[in-house]
């Protein structure tokens, strides 16, 4: 891990534009101005105690209240909020009927074929009620691990809820993911049960999740999985074991529409959701119950500055920790109204957002970068066509926004007259970490400005010292929080390896390492710089190079493989990958294609490479590590610079000049 030039930080342009909130929209927000922020932060820094302590009071139910804010005796396994009792589902839906906004819309769903429904809390709650009858009634229990592999359908949410009613922790596994990959983490998470759909519509197209249950299944995952729940979506023909798979319909049909919520401990498992790490295996990031409650729930209220009549859209998908947490927990903690959507944005509805947007009268929109520059890229004349005026407050999310997609969705989404938040935080950190409050911060296009209070973050060199002002360096975070990641499902050792001792640090310990580069200039403003370990973000999905190495030496013909991210202007990186065939394979023209479609197999469609390139060696150091930075200046179509002379054979580097 090395902070090279792929993460050349002080290179990037000096941007000084300042984006202040009108004062129309600070005087309503929850936070106003940016002293209240400081004296939050304040609090947060002199008696974090009493800061949390204060605040998961106020904002969460207890059925019985916690004595101990934090307990750091086996730190960094962090408990919070011991003795505690409640259910995230109690929070998210009975409470807010217990307080008259049973008829208020929770769920705004649209489809991709067009069809659409709402639910209120008092509609939604019922649903969830049936369905947590229907796990029991399969036998589901307490702490049983459920795999959700789902389309963008209402379902997804009420099944993840119906989980953590009957405190079964779920483990969402994204729909755009192999049958390979999902076995992988059915086998990891011991998931005897699964739910899923016939199939789901995505891009004009049918994505067949129950046949890739069925081949999980086959292929290792027999002797872990023991029922599936199949919800109809698309009505096509698939086949049903009997005994082990059921209809979801079927199931909750005569199902009573009322279930107490399991009371759960504090530090009760709420969910496993597995992300990529720098080695082959994805890693299950472990979240609990009440810290994650509080996290999500308080980072929604602030970031979003949400009211009573805001209709909220994140466009990510329920698979990610971003549709957990903001789609899901976050929004129905605060009682907001959340939309769902099935589709994106595909060449035969490149308007698909804006008439939505247009539809429900969205007045947050929360996506991604990439989303906003494929927009750029499609035009203003698109977005143009339709009524966003609905629109105050816009945010991004998932990697870092170059400045002038910033400024093409301050003006063309958002009117000149919306604030952007541009949030920082990861799988692990269970919620937003750096971002402006809209009401509070001035911004500035591609930075995420400020960490959150509460949240004490740093910029370091490699042995943990501070660096100064706009030098770049490792993004840490220095104290606890609520909803940071508890550990790695059946691997502790990594959890300890991948994030607490990685630096090390002078004095301080307990420091978590994130994987990202930042630099923090003379205003005090954080620009994140990208991951600065083997993850590459494609379209702000999180690959690792090793899992997608790992899905191409699986391949029969190929020897070895190494992967790097190149620069992509629309997908921030694309996948680059060099490969040597077996000694007896010839390379063949189709063999590009048919290493593409392995690793489709293998990872899922995120992961294809974009670029193959077949060589009969890889550029080695004499010890024999493969040297990334050659490949990634190769890749990037650079000249090669730095220190070439631990090269084993330069012949090799050479020959890769010329192909590459
Ligand atoms: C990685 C985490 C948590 C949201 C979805 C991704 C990158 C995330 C930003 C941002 C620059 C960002 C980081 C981080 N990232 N948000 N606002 N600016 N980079 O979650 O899959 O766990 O990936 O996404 O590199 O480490 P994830």
């Amino acid at each position: 891990m090395t902070l090279d030039k792929k993460h050349s930080i002080n290179n990037i342009l000096e941007e000084n534009r300042l984006f202040p909130p009108s004062k129309e929209f600070s005087d309503k927000s929850n936070i106003k101005s940016f002293e209240e922020l400081q004296s939050l932060k304040k609090q947060s820094l002199e008696n974090p105690t009493k800061f949390w302590e204060s605040f998961a009071n106020s904002e969460i139910d207890w059925f019985e209240p916690f004595q101990t804010v934090l307990d750091r005796e086996n730190a960094p396994f962090f408990k919070w909020f011991k003795e505690g009792k409640l259910n995230i589902t109690y929070n998210c839906l009975d409470r807010h009927i217990k307080n008259g906004i049973g008829n208020k819309t929770a769920l705004v769903w649209e489809g991709e074929p067009g069809d659409n429904k709402k639910y209120t809390y008092q509609e939604l709650l019922k649903e969830v009620c049936k369905a947590s009858n229907a796990l029991k009634s399969l036998g589901i229990k307490k702490g049983d691990l459920v795999c959700i592999y789902m389309p963008m359908i209402p379902e997804a949410m009420v099944a993840m809820l119906a989980c953590a009613r009957i405190g079964a922790p779920h483990s969402v596994v994204f729909g755009g993911f192999s049958s390979e990959s999902l076995k992988d983490r059915l086998i990891d998470g011991n998931a005897r049960f699964v739910i899923t759909a016939d199939g789901g519509f995505r891009k004009d197209k049918v994505i067949e999740l129950k046949k890739a249950v069925d081949a999980a299944i086959e292929s290792g995952a027999n002797k872990i999985v023991e029922k599936v729940i199949v919800v109809q979506r698309t009505k096509k023909d698939i086949s049903m074991v009997n005994n082990r798979d059921f209809w979801w319909h079927e199931l909750l049909k005569d199902q009573k529409d009322w279930c107490e919520p399991e009371i759960m401990n504090s530090e009760d498992r709420l969910f496993v959701l597995y992300t990529s790490g720098s080695t082959g295996k994805p890693k299950g990031v472990v979240h609990t119950t009440a810290g994650y409650n509080l996290w999500s729930h308080l980072t929604f209220k602030w970031i979003f500055d949400i009211k009573d009549d805001d209709v909220y859209w994140c466009t990510a998908d329920v698979g990610w920790i971003t549709g957990h947490s903001y789609i899901v927990y976050g929004p129905l903690s605060n009682g907001a109204t959340t939309l769902m959507f099935e589709g994106v944005p595909r060449a035969s509805n490149l308007g698909a957002f804006w008439e939505i947007i247009q539809k429900y009268k969205v007045t947050i929109f929360y996506t991604a970068p990439t989303a906003i520059r494929s927009f750029m890229k499609s035009g203003r004349e698109i977005p143009d066509q339709y009524d966003l005026r609905s629109l105050r407050l816009l945010g991004t999310v998932g990697e870092p926004i170059n400045p002038e997609a910033w400024m093409w969705y301050r003006e063309v989404i958002g009117d000149n007259k919306c604030p952007i938040v541009d949030t920082w935080w990861q799988t692990e950190t269970g919620g937003v970490m750096i971002s402006p409050l809209p009401g509070a911060v001035a911004t500035k296009p591609g930075s995420a400005t400020f960490s959150l209070p509460g949240i004490e973050v740093e910029v370091v060199d490699k042995n943990g010292e501070k660096v100064v002002e706009n030098e770049g360096g490792y993004l840490v975070v220095k104290k606890p929080w609520p909803g940071m990641m508890r550990t790695i499902h059946e691997n502790s050792q990594r959890y300890l390896e991948s994030y607490w001792e990685y630096i090390s640090f002078k004095g301080e310990k307990n420091v978590y390492f994130a994987g990202d580069g930042a630099r923090i200039d003379n205003d005090g403003y954080i620009w994140i710089m990208g991951r600065v370990d083997d993850v590459i973000s494609v379209s702000g999905h999180r690959l690792g190079t090793m899992e997608i190495e790992s899905a191409l030496v699986s391949h029969k013909s190929v020897a070895e493989a190494a992967v790097v991210g190149r620069k992509d202007d629309l997908k921030g990186e694309a996948i680059v990958a060099f490969v040597s065939l077996e000694k007896d394979i010839n390379s063949f023209p189709e063999i590009v294609e048919e290493l593409k479609k392995h690793v489709v197999n293998e990872i899922g469609i995120i992961a294809k490479p974009e670029k193959i390139i077949i060589s009969d060696s890889l550029p080695k150091t004499r010890s024999g590590k493969i040297m990334r930075r050659i490949l990634r200046s190769l890749a990037e179509g650079e000249k090669i610079s730095g220190d070439i002379s631990t090269l084993e054979d330069s012949s090799v580097l050479e020959k890769l000049k010329e192909i590459s």
